[in-house]
C-alpha cells in the first residue's frame, strides 16, 4: 500500500460518478467503490491489517482471543446437545488468524466438538479468501456464498469481528430541520471529490430512524452521521439462513441513543492509515480503510424483526471475562510449579503478552467493543442457558 490515492480507483470513480444521474453519488456507493471496487478496492486488493498495515483487529494481537470464543462456541454445542454437525460460520474472515486460532484449540480441547464442526467462512475479498485458501489448505474448512447456503440450514453460530463496520454507510445532514443526504461529486477542475447535499436517494433512510426511535426535528442544523442500510440486509440474510442457534457479533459501536446522541454531531466517520486514524475519506483513496462505528440498536431489532431473539448485548471485555480471561492473566503471573526459571526473554514476552490481554478489555479500548449474542430455534430451557460470556450481565 502506498500514501497515494490509487490513481485507476479515482479515474474509476470519477467515471461513475460523471455517469450517474445528476452526476453524482450516495457516500455509501462512494465507500463501496474504494473499498469493494472489483479490482482496485482497498479489501478487494487485500486489505492492510496487522502490525505492518493500517491497524489491527483483536485476533492480531493474540492467539487467546480466538481461544475465548472457541471456549463460548463449545459451550453452544453444549447447550444445543452437541449437533452433528455444528456449523461455524465465520462471516469476513480477513486473513484467517481467528480461523486458525479457534481451530487450533478446539482440535486440542475437545475431539469431539472438532469432528462435529463444519466450519464455513464467507468471505467478499477474493485477495483475502485467496490467502485463507492458501493458509488452510488441510484444515476442516469450505468457503461459501450465501446463495450457496439454503435458507434454514445453519445449526451452530454465526459470528463476525469487525465486519459490520466495514459495510458501507449512507451519509446524511439536517438543514433547516430536514433530512438531507449527502453526495459525492467531482470537483469543478475533476481533481478532486466533493460533498454535496440533497434529497435522500431513498425512502429508507428515514424508515431507518424512525424504526430507531430517532426524531429529527431534535437535531440542530448542520448534525451529521452515518445510516448502515447495509448491516439491515445482512442480518436479514444471516437470520434467514439460521435454523437453530446463535449469532454472535463483535465489533464498536453504540446503541441508538448514544450513537444518535446530540453531542456526536460529526457521526463516527473514521479511516485508518498506518495505524493513525482521521475523518477524511477522500484522502489515500484506496489505499486506508473507511469505517463507521456500529449501530447495535438497528442490529437487535432488525434481528427481531427477523425472527432472531436477543440473548444479551455486552461489552468485549466483560465478556472475554467470563470466559476466563481473568485465569489467563494469574496464570501468566504463577507460572506452573516445575516450569523453568524465567529467563529475561521469558519476562519479556509474558510482560508483552500481559499488556496485550490487558488490552483487550481495556474499556477505553478493545474491551470497549460491544458484543452481541443473538438466538433462534431456541427451546425455552436452551433461552434459559445464557451464553457464558453474557453471564457478567445478570451478576
Ligand atoms: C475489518 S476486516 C476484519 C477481518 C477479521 N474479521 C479480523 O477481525 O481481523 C473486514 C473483513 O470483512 C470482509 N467483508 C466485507 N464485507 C463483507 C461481506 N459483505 N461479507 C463477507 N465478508 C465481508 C472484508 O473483506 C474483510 O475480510
Amino acid at each position: 500500500m502506498t500514501n497515494f490515492p490509487h490513481p485507476e480507483l479515482c479515474q474509476s470513480i470519477r467515471q461513475f460518478i460523471q455517469e450517474s444521474p445528476q452526476q453524482r453519488i450516495t457516500f455509501a456507493e462512494y465507500m463501496s467503490q474504494v473499498l469493494y471496487h472489483p479490482q482496485y478496492g482497498y479489501y478487494t486488493r487485500g486489505a492492510g491489517i496487522g502490525a505492518l498495515g493500517d491497524f489491527a483487529t483483536s485476533p492480531h494481537l493474540c492467539a487467546d482471543f480466538g481461544e475465548t470464543l472457541a471456549e463460548q462456541f463449545l459451550e453452544m454445542w453444549h447447550i444445543l446437545d452437541r449437533p452433528n454437525p455444528f456449523h461455524l460460520v465465520e462471516m469476513g474472515a480477513g486473513q484467517g488468524i481467528l480461523a486458525r486460532d479457534i481451530l487450533q484449540y478446539i482440535r486440542d480441547r475437545d475431539a469431539d466438538f472438532y469432528r462435529s464442526l463444519d466450519y464455513i467462512i464467507i468471505e467478499t475479498s477474493a485477495t483475502f479468501q485467496q490467502e485463507q485458501q492458501r493458509r488452510f489448505k488441510n484444515a476442516p474448512i469450505r468457503w461459501c456464498t450465501w446463495d450457496e447456503l439454503p435458507l434454514e440450514s445453519i445449526v451452530g453460530c454465526c459470528f463476525s469481528n469487525e465486519l459490520v463496520d466495514a459495510f458501507p454507510v449512507h451519509l446524511f445532514a439536517i438543514e433547516s430541520g430536514n433530512l438531507r443526504e449527502i453526495y459525492v461529486a467531482n470537483s469543478d477542475n475533476d481533481r478532486e471529490f466533493v460533498e454535496i447535499l440533497g434529497e435522500p436517494s431513498t425512502s429508507e433512510l428515514a424508515e431507518y430512524l424512525e424504526f430507531n426511535g430517532i426524531e429529527i426535528q431534535n437535531y440542530p442544523d448542520g448534525y451529521r452521521s452515518e445510516i448502515n442500510l447495509a448491516a439491515l440486509d445482512w442480518m436479514e440474510t444471516v437470520a434467514k439462513r439460521l435454523k437453530r442457534g446463535y449469532v454472535l457479533t463483535i465489533d464498536y459501536g453504540y446503541t441508538a441513543d448514544r450513537y444518535y446522541s446530540l453531542g456526536r454531531s460529526r457521526g463516527t466517520l473514521q479511516c485508518y492509515y498506518q495505524h493513525r486514524y482521521h475523518d477524511n475519506p477522500y484522502l489515500y483513496i484506496g489505499n486506508q480503510d473507511i469505517t463507521a462505528h456500529v449501530n447495535f440498536t438497528a442490529l437487535q431489532r432488525q434481528g427481531e424483526a427477523c425472527g432472531l431473539s436477543t440473548l444479551g448485548l455486552t461489552q468485549q471485555g466483560l465478556f472475554l471475562m467470563a470466559l476466563g480471561w481473568g485465569d489467563r492473566l494469574v496464570k501468566l503471573s504463577n507460572p506452573a510449579a516445575g516450569e523453568k526459571t524465567a529467563t529475561a526473554r521469558d519476562i519479556a514476552e509474558i510482560m508483552q503478552r500481559r499488556q496485550t490481554l490487558h488490552a483487550l478489555i481495556d474499556p477505553m479500548g478493545l474491551g470497549g467493543f460491544q458484543v452481541l449474542i443473538q438466538g433462534k430455534g431456541l427451546s425455552e430451557g436452551e433461552c434459559q442457558r445464557l451464553p457464558r460470556g453474557l453471564t457478567e450481565l445478570s451478576a
